[in-house]
């Protein structure tokens, strides 16, 4: 077949590389390819971090992708860290996270309590923190390496070939929309704006996991990289306006970080960016047809495209091939007008 795919964020690469693999004629087109949410995301692969009540349909097709990444991230030369800490600063935090924990044994997976005495021994450098528990299935990833993989895999042009016949041996028989929170049109999308911080620390001060934490109800995580960077993220706002970093995002992470991991008053702070995130009305993603003929969508990930990036190639690349389209993710269910996704 005969594909483009619009978008060179970690989502649009991995159904790019996925098709190149299964022998289709791939284009991917984009201006700033990893510039948009790939850019700003901390990596977490974390589907029971993430796990809320009333999203078990996401939570699945979330730890169906997990159990993807060790291989994928192999075969792209990316290191993944697995175990992941979640913890809490206060009695009430505490009780939220033993909701979240035993929602993820009622879901069959794996999630153990740890008092604080065993959180310190895991992560000595934890600070005020009443408990938590340990994820060993929730790993860590970093997206900026991953796509830096995907585009040495993957060409990527700043536009499409021009003419009605350019492209993968001529016109594409199919588009991939894989344009993150600047999808044109569809009902129910909604952009969700995060702000991460990229802090430097001294080895000593770098921790060992990726640690998720509610401090007085809000979450904050900090996930280690291994050349001595922490990512502290995320602030969560819906808006209209470009994203933009703003002081009271900056100062919320980091007041809330430096409660979980004191460290971080020494840290250097070498980067705070802002992106959207492609939220939809029901947060599950948009993966497969638009309704629009030859135009097939793969976007609305929110907080998950990182997470979900190798299921969604797979979905996209089984969809061209069969027409099968994964239960509950079909794009038409928001569809009374097209995403205006023109080849
Ligand atoms: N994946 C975490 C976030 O979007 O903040």
């Amino acid at each position: 077949m005969r594909v483009r795919v619009r978008g060179a964020g970690i989502v649009g690469l991995a159904v790019a590389e996925e098709l190149l693999r299964r022998g289709h004629r791939v284009e991917v087109v984009d201006p700033a390819p990893g510039s948009g949410a790939s850019y700003a995301a901390a990596g977490m692969v974390s589907p029971v971090g993430e796990l809320w009540h009333g999203e078990e349909r996401l939570h699945a097709l979330g730890r169906a992708s997990a159990r993807l990444w060790p291989a994928y991230a192999e075969r792209l030369g990316v290191p993944l860290r697995s175990g992941t800490i979640l913890t809490a600063a206060d009695a009430g935090d505490l009780q939220q996270v033993e909701r979240q924990v035993g929602l993820a044994v009622q879901q069959g997976d794996a999630a153990t309590m740890l008092n604080r005495r065993e959180l310190l021994r895991r992560e000595p450098g934890l600070g005020r923190v009443t408990g938590g528990a340990w994820l060993p299935d929730d790993h860590s990833v970093d997206p900026r390496a991953v796509v830096a993989a995907l585009l040495a895999r993957v060409p990527v042009t700043p536009a499409p070939a021009a003419g009605p016949s350019g492209g993968p041996s001529g016109r594409p028989e199919v588009t991939v929309l894989a344009t993150g929170s600047s999808l044109p049109s569809v009902r129910g999308e909604r952009a969700v704006r995060g702000e991460i911080l990229r802090l430097r620390v001294d080895a000593v001060d770098l921790p060992g996991h990726p640690v998720r934490a509610l401090v007085q109800g809000r979450p904050v995580y900090l996930v280690p990289r291994a050349h001595g960077e922490v990512v502290v993220g995320a602030t969560q706002e819906e808006h209209d306006a470009p994203p933009v970093v703003t002081a009271g995002g900056v100062w919320r992470l980091l007041d809330d970080a430096r409660r979980v991991l004191p460290a971080i008053d020494r840290a250097v702070l070498v980067e705070a960016t802002a992106r959207d995130r492609p939220g939809t009305a029901d947060n599950l993603p948009l993966v497969g047809p638009s309704g629009e003929p030859g135009v097939v969508l793969a976007t609305g990930h929110f907080r998950h495209g990182v997470l979900l990036a190798p299921l969604t190639a797979r979905l996209v690349a089984d969809h061209l091939e069969t027409g099968h389209v994964e239960p509950g993710l079909d794009p038409r269910r928001f569809a009374t007008q097209h995403p205006g996704g023109s080849s």
